[in-house]
């Protein structure tokens, strides 16, 4: 995936209760075209694959069942600056801690609850969207 795009995930707090309209405004407005995107639920399995990386965390098991409870918005990003710029826009992980207009600060409910996943490096953000999307979805 080229080094530009990055990989993002609405999470189910933030879809059932109605932010994502908002939120994809929000990422649309700071300059952010969707190039793939989609609404799927993820088995408890699945969400542990995705999550593997925090197999040793207290929170895994927690994560894993928040992240299967609900639909997810999955979406491949593009922008000059993409990862770096995403997180800027997202926020601390934990909403208390989120700066000011920051989605998580607007959406989330909790450090679990919230609301949004930003990749963390362009290797990841690839690894991520390939969990998701096909190369042809990607190929935009
Ligand atoms: P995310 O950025 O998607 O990456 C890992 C996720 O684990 C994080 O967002 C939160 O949803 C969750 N998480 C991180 N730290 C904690 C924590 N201390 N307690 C509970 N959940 C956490």
């Amino acid at each position: 995936m080229p080094t530009n795009r990055t990989f993002t995930m609405i999470k189910p707090d933030a879809v059932s209760d109605g932010f994502s309209g908002p939120i994809i405004q929000q990422i649309e407005e700071a300059g952010f075209k969707i190039i793939a995107l989609k609404k799927i639920k993820l088995s408890p399995e699945e969400a542990g694959k995705f999550y593997e990386v925090h197999k040793e965390r207290p929170f895994y098991q927690s994560l894993c069942d928040y992240m299967s409870s609900n639909d997810i918005i999955p979406m491949v990003l593009e922008k000059e600056n993409a990862m770096e710029d995403f997180r800027t826009l997202i926020g601390a992980t934990n909403p208390a801690n989120a700066a000011e207009g920051t989605i998580r600060q607007r959406f989330a409910k909790s450090i679990e609850a919230n609301a949004i996943h930003g990749s963390d490096s362009d290797e990841n953000a690839a690894i991520e969207a390939a969990f998701f999307f096909s190369e042809k979805e990607l190929k935009n």
